[in-house]
Protein backbone atom coordinates (compact mmCIF):
# COMPACT_ATOMS: atom_id res chain seq x y z
CA UNK A 1 0.00 0.00 0.00
CA UNK A 2 1.23 3.58 -0.40
CA UNK A 3 -0.51 6.64 0.82
CA UNK A 4 0.21 9.96 -1.11
CA UNK A 5 2.30 11.62 0.99
CA UNK A 6 4.84 13.44 -1.45
CA UNK A 7 4.96 17.12 -1.21
CA UNK A 8 2.50 17.49 1.14
CA UNK A 9 3.26 19.66 4.50
CA UNK A 10 2.59 17.86 7.52
CA UNK A 11 1.16 21.03 9.80
CA UNK A 12 -1.41 20.15 12.12
CA UNK A 13 -2.53 15.70 13.39
CA UNK A 14 -6.10 16.45 12.22
CA UNK A 15 -4.38 16.59 8.65
CA UNK A 16 -3.92 12.85 8.96
CA UNK A 17 -6.06 10.11 9.13
CA UNK A 18 -6.12 7.05 11.22
CA UNK A 19 -4.79 4.86 8.16
CA UNK A 20 -1.61 7.28 7.20
CA UNK A 21 -0.83 7.41 10.89
CA UNK A 22 -0.54 3.94 10.49
CA UNK A 23 1.52 3.38 7.98
CA UNK A 24 3.71 6.61 8.76
CA UNK A 25 4.83 4.37 12.34
CA UNK A 26 5.14 0.94 10.28
CA UNK A 27 7.82 2.85 7.98
CA UNK A 28 9.32 4.44 11.09
CA UNK A 29 9.55 0.62 12.47
CA UNK A 30 11.68 -0.37 8.91
CA UNK A 31 13.84 2.02 9.18
CA UNK A 32 14.64 2.00 12.45
CA UNK A 33 17.67 0.17 11.74
CA UNK A 34 19.18 2.74 9.97
CA UNK A 35 18.25 5.06 12.75
CA UNK A 36 21.24 3.15 14.97
CA UNK A 37 24.99 3.19 14.17
CA UNK A 38 26.00 1.19 11.37
CA UNK A 39 23.25 0.09 8.49
CA UNK A 40 23.10 3.00 6.35
CA UNK A 41 21.12 4.40 3.68
CA UNK A 42 21.08 6.88 0.93
CA UNK A 43 17.38 7.05 -0.32
CA UNK A 44 17.74 10.98 0.37
CA UNK A 45 20.68 11.34 -1.71
CA UNK A 46 21.41 14.59 -3.36
CA UNK A 47 18.24 16.14 -1.03
CA UNK A 48 18.59 19.36 1.42
CA UNK A 49 16.50 19.94 4.55
CA UNK A 50 16.13 23.34 5.69
CA UNK A 51 15.99 23.58 9.60
CA UNK A 52 14.20 27.03 10.17
CA UNK A 53 14.34 27.41 14.04
CA UNK A 54 13.24 30.90 15.70
CA UNK A 55 12.72 29.46 19.39
CA UNK A 56 14.83 27.00 21.10
CA UNK A 57 15.40 23.18 20.52
CA UNK A 58 17.64 20.37 21.07
CA UNK A 59 15.50 17.65 20.17
CA UNK A 60 13.94 18.45 17.78
CA UNK A 61 16.15 20.15 15.42
CA UNK A 62 18.74 17.30 15.84
CA UNK A 63 16.58 14.55 15.23
CA UNK A 64 15.35 15.96 12.13
CA UNK A 65 18.81 16.58 11.07
CA UNK A 66 20.30 13.22 11.69
CA UNK A 67 17.62 11.40 10.29
CA UNK A 68 18.20 13.68 7.23
CA UNK A 69 21.89 12.28 7.26
CA UNK A 70 21.16 8.98 8.38
CA UNK A 71 19.01 8.97 4.74
CA UNK A 72 21.96 10.38 2.78
CA UNK A 73 20.69 13.90 2.61
CA UNK A 74 22.32 17.41 3.43
CA UNK A 75 21.03 19.78 5.79
CA UNK A 76 20.85 23.90 6.19
CA UNK A 77 20.75 25.46 9.44
CA UNK A 78 19.05 29.23 10.57
CA UNK A 79 18.91 28.35 14.71
CA UNK A 80 17.76 32.38 15.00
CA UNK A 81 16.30 35.51 13.98
CA UNK A 82 18.94 37.46 15.47
CA UNK A 83 21.24 35.30 12.34
CA UNK A 84 19.22 35.52 9.49
CA UNK A 85 18.03 38.63 6.98
CA UNK A 86 14.70 38.45 9.37
CA UNK A 87 16.81 40.39 11.93
CA UNK A 88 16.75 43.53 8.93
CA UNK A 89 12.93 43.28 8.90
CA UNK A 90 12.55 40.34 6.38
CA UNK A 91 8.71 38.91 6.88
CA UNK A 92 8.50 35.21 7.55
CA UNK A 93 6.67 34.67 4.43
CA UNK A 94 9.45 36.07 2.34
CA UNK A 95 12.14 33.90 3.92
CA UNK A 96 10.21 31.24 3.08
CA UNK A 97 9.71 31.96 -0.40
CA UNK A 98 13.55 32.63 -0.77
CA UNK A 99 14.67 29.44 1.20
CA UNK A 100 11.98 26.86 -0.30
CA UNK A 101 14.32 27.50 -3.65
CA UNK A 102 17.35 26.21 -2.02
CA UNK A 103 16.31 22.84 -0.46
CA UNK A 104 13.71 20.02 -0.80
CA UNK A 105 11.86 20.18 2.31
CA UNK A 106 11.62 23.52 5.29
CA UNK A 107 11.19 22.05 9.24
CA UNK A 108 10.07 24.92 10.86
CA UNK A 109 10.01 25.77 14.61
CA UNK A 110 8.51 29.79 15.39
CA UNK A 111 6.64 31.51 18.25
CA UNK A 112 3.15 32.42 16.45
CA UNK A 113 0.34 30.14 16.24
CA UNK A 114 -0.42 29.62 12.96
CA UNK A 115 3.13 30.16 11.79
CA UNK A 116 4.09 26.85 9.83
CA UNK A 117 0.13 26.89 8.13
CA UNK A 118 0.92 30.36 6.73
CA UNK A 119 4.92 29.08 5.70
CA UNK A 120 3.43 26.20 3.95
CA UNK A 121 1.51 28.67 1.61
CA UNK A 122 4.30 30.36 0.96
CA UNK A 123 6.35 28.24 -0.26
CA UNK A 124 7.36 25.79 -2.95
CA UNK A 125 8.42 22.52 -1.33
CA UNK A 126 6.90 20.80 2.18
CA UNK A 127 6.61 22.29 5.32
CA UNK A 128 6.98 20.26 8.21
CA UNK A 129 5.43 22.36 11.88
CA UNK A 130 8.17 21.63 14.50
CA UNK A 131 6.18 23.69 16.92
CA UNK A 132 4.14 26.82 16.19
CA UNK A 133 3.72 28.65 19.35
CA UNK A 134 1.21 27.02 21.71
CA UNK A 135 -0.37 25.45 18.38
CA UNK A 136 1.11 22.10 17.07
CA UNK A 137 3.66 19.60 17.13
CA UNK A 138 2.90 16.88 14.96
CA UNK A 139 6.02 15.34 14.98
CA UNK A 140 6.35 14.48 18.40
CA UNK A 141 2.82 13.03 18.54
CA UNK A 142 4.08 10.57 15.64
CA UNK A 143 6.59 9.85 17.85
CA UNK A 144 4.87 9.47 20.82
CA UNK A 145 2.37 7.47 18.93
CA UNK A 146 5.26 5.11 18.24
CA UNK A 147 6.73 5.28 21.53
CA UNK A 148 3.69 4.03 22.77
CA UNK A 149 3.20 1.68 20.31
CA UNK A 150 7.13 0.02 21.31
CA UNK A 151 6.69 0.57 25.06
CA UNK A 152 2.88 0.05 25.84
CA UNK A 153 -0.29 -0.46 23.03
CA UNK A 154 -2.22 1.71 21.13
CA UNK A 155 -4.90 -0.70 21.83
CA UNK A 156 -7.48 -0.06 24.39
CA UNK A 157 -5.11 2.58 25.80
CA UNK A 158 -6.00 4.87 28.66
CA UNK A 159 -3.46 7.70 28.99
CA UNK A 160 -3.21 10.90 31.25
CA UNK A 161 -1.73 14.22 29.82
CA UNK A 162 -0.30 16.21 32.80
CA UNK A 163 1.11 19.82 33.36
CA UNK A 164 0.41 22.78 31.18
CA UNK A 165 -2.47 21.71 28.42
CA UNK A 166 -3.40 25.51 27.89
CA UNK A 167 0.29 25.93 26.43
CA UNK A 168 1.45 22.97 25.64
CA UNK A 169 1.66 22.28 21.71
CA UNK A 170 2.87 18.79 22.06
CA UNK A 171 -0.45 17.41 24.41
CA UNK A 172 -2.73 19.48 21.70
CA UNK A 173 -1.58 17.65 18.86
CA UNK A 174 -1.51 14.15 20.81
CA UNK A 175 -4.89 14.74 22.53
CA UNK A 176 -6.28 14.45 18.47
CA UNK A 177 -4.48 11.68 17.44
CA UNK A 178 -5.44 9.87 20.41
CA UNK A 179 -8.75 10.35 19.96
CA UNK A 180 -8.28 8.60 16.73
CA UNK A 181 -7.16 5.40 18.39
CA UNK A 182 -10.13 5.61 21.19
CA UNK A 183 -7.67 5.96 23.58
CA UNK A 184 -9.09 7.14 27.15
CA UNK A 185 -7.91 10.54 28.08
CA UNK A 186 -7.21 12.01 31.44
CA UNK A 187 -6.47 15.78 31.34
CA UNK A 188 -4.66 16.33 34.70
CA UNK A 189 -3.65 20.39 35.17
CA UNK A 190 -4.22 23.04 37.75
CA UNK A 191 -7.09 24.67 36.63
CA UNK A 192 -5.50 27.94 35.10
CA UNK A 193 -3.63 25.31 32.70
CA UNK A 194 -6.93 23.50 31.79
CA UNK A 195 -6.59 22.41 28.28
CA UNK A 196 -8.64 25.17 26.11
CA UNK A 197 -12.21 24.66 25.53
CA UNK A 198 -12.13 25.62 22.11
CA UNK A 199 -10.06 21.81 21.30
CA UNK A 200 -12.19 20.31 24.03
CA UNK A 201 -14.69 20.73 22.25
CA UNK A 202 -13.37 19.65 18.82
CA UNK A 203 -12.05 16.66 20.37
CA UNK A 204 -15.54 16.09 21.73
CA UNK A 205 -16.77 16.34 18.34
CA UNK A 206 -14.46 13.81 17.40
CA UNK A 207 -16.04 11.14 19.73
CA UNK A 208 -13.21 11.70 22.35
CA UNK A 209 -13.43 9.84 25.55
CA UNK A 210 -11.92 12.99 28.15
CA UNK A 211 -12.04 13.19 31.83
CA UNK A 212 -10.62 15.99 33.80
CA UNK A 213 -9.18 16.39 37.35
CA UNK A 214 -6.13 18.40 39.03
CA UNK A 215 -5.19 15.62 40.90
CA UNK A 216 -2.42 13.30 39.85
CA UNK A 217 -2.83 10.61 42.50
CA UNK A 218 -6.61 10.18 41.34
CA UNK A 219 -4.50 8.67 37.79
CA UNK A 220 -1.46 6.86 38.04
CA UNK A 221 -3.20 3.52 39.19
CA UNK A 222 -5.47 3.35 36.54
CA UNK A 223 -3.78 4.68 33.47
CA UNK A 224 -1.26 2.56 31.02
CA UNK A 225 0.71 5.93 30.11
CA UNK A 226 1.42 8.98 32.23
CA UNK A 227 2.18 11.79 29.70
CA UNK A 228 4.11 14.49 32.00
CA UNK A 229 4.99 18.06 30.16
CA UNK A 230 7.00 20.75 31.47
CA UNK A 231 4.65 24.43 32.39
CA UNK A 232 5.30 26.19 29.47
CA UNK A 233 7.59 29.24 31.24
CA UNK A 234 7.83 30.97 28.02
CA UNK A 235 4.39 31.54 27.05
CA UNK A 236 3.32 33.09 30.77
CA UNK A 237 2.75 37.42 30.08
CA UNK A 238 3.26 37.85 33.90
CA UNK A 239 5.94 36.31 35.37
CA UNK A 240 3.55 36.09 38.81
CA UNK A 241 1.15 33.65 36.85
CA UNK A 242 3.77 31.56 36.47
CA UNK A 243 5.07 31.36 39.74
CA UNK A 244 1.29 30.29 40.94
CA UNK A 245 1.45 27.20 38.75
CA UNK A 246 5.33 26.52 38.82
CA UNK A 247 5.86 23.00 40.04
CA UNK A 248 2.35 22.07 40.41
CA UNK A 249 3.38 18.55 39.70
CA UNK A 250 6.50 16.43 40.47
CA UNK A 251 6.48 12.56 40.02
CA UNK A 252 9.12 10.91 42.62
CA UNK A 253 9.68 6.87 42.71
CA UNK A 254 7.54 7.16 46.09
CA UNK A 255 4.41 7.94 43.82
CA UNK A 256 5.04 5.04 42.04
CA UNK A 257 3.49 2.45 44.13
CA UNK A 258 0.21 2.44 42.96
CA UNK A 259 1.21 2.37 39.16
CA UNK A 260 0.42 -1.14 37.36
CA UNK A 261 3.17 -2.95 36.39
CA UNK A 262 3.13 -2.00 32.98
CA UNK A 263 2.33 1.54 33.37
CA UNK A 264 5.18 3.92 31.22
CA UNK A 265 5.91 7.34 32.12
CA UNK A 266 6.35 9.26 28.80
CA UNK A 267 7.91 13.07 28.32
CA UNK A 268 8.54 15.26 25.26
CA UNK A 269 11.35 16.85 27.16
CA UNK A 270 13.08 19.03 28.02
CA UNK A 271 11.91 18.14 31.76
CA UNK A 272 12.12 21.07 34.38
CA UNK A 273 11.53 19.47 37.54
CA UNK A 274 7.68 17.56 36.83
CA UNK A 275 10.10 14.20 36.80
CA UNK A 276 12.16 13.54 40.12
CA UNK A 277 15.76 12.08 39.09
CA UNK A 278 14.79 8.96 40.87
CA UNK A 279 11.93 7.95 38.68
CA UNK A 280 14.78 7.66 35.45
CA UNK A 281 15.90 4.34 37.52
CA UNK A 282 12.19 2.52 37.47
CA UNK A 283 11.32 0.34 34.89
CA UNK A 284 8.11 2.71 34.27
CA UNK A 285 10.89 5.91 32.71
CA UNK A 286 11.09 5.64 28.96
CA UNK A 287 11.62 9.30 27.76
CA UNK A 288 14.93 8.94 26.95
CA UNK A 289 14.21 6.01 24.47
CA UNK A 290 11.43 8.19 23.56
CA UNK A 291 13.29 11.32 22.53
CA UNK A 292 15.28 8.61 20.06
CA UNK A 293 12.44 7.35 18.41
CA UNK A 294 12.31 10.88 16.86
CA UNK A 295 14.98 9.58 14.85
CA UNK A 296 13.46 6.62 13.09
CA UNK A 297 9.77 8.72 13.38
CA UNK A 298 11.46 11.53 11.45
CA UNK A 299 13.18 9.77 8.72
CA UNK A 300 9.33 8.04 7.69
CA UNK A 301 8.28 11.67 7.41
CA UNK A 302 11.02 13.22 5.24
CA UNK A 303 11.15 9.54 3.20
CA UNK A 304 7.25 9.50 2.20
CA UNK A 305 7.81 13.25 1.69
CA UNK A 306 10.74 13.53 -0.70
CA UNK A 307 12.05 10.65 -0.93
CA UNK A 308 12.28 9.47 -5.04
CA UNK A 309 10.40 6.42 -5.06
CA UNK A 310 7.24 8.17 -3.89
C1 LIG B 1 8.47 20.39 23.31
C2 LIG B 1 8.13 21.63 22.51
O1 LIG B 1 9.01 22.32 22.00
O2 LIG B 1 6.93 21.90 22.39
N1 LIG B 1 9.80 19.98 23.15
C3 LIG B 1 10.12 19.11 22.14
O3 LIG B 1 9.98 19.42 20.98
N2 LIG B 1 10.54 17.89 22.48
C4 LIG B 1 8.05 20.43 24.73
C5 LIG B 1 8.52 21.56 25.61
O4 LIG B 1 9.31 22.42 25.19
O5 LIG B 1 8.11 21.58 26.77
Amino acid sequence: MSIGFSKRHVISMRDFSRDEIDYILAEAERLEPYAHHGKTSDVLDGKILANLFFEPSTRTRLSFETAMKRLGGEVLNVSSTEGSSMAKGETLADTVRVISGYCDVIVLRHPKDGAARMAANCSDVSVINAGDGTGHHPTQTLLDLYAIRKEASLDGLSIALVGDLKYGRTVHSLAYALTLYGAKIYLVSPEELRMPDSIKKDLNDLGACLEETSNINDVIGGVSVLYMTRIQKERFMDPVEYDKVAGSYRITADMLKDAGDDMVIMHPLPRVDEIAPDVDETKHAVYFRQSFYGVPVRMAVLSLLIGSEQ
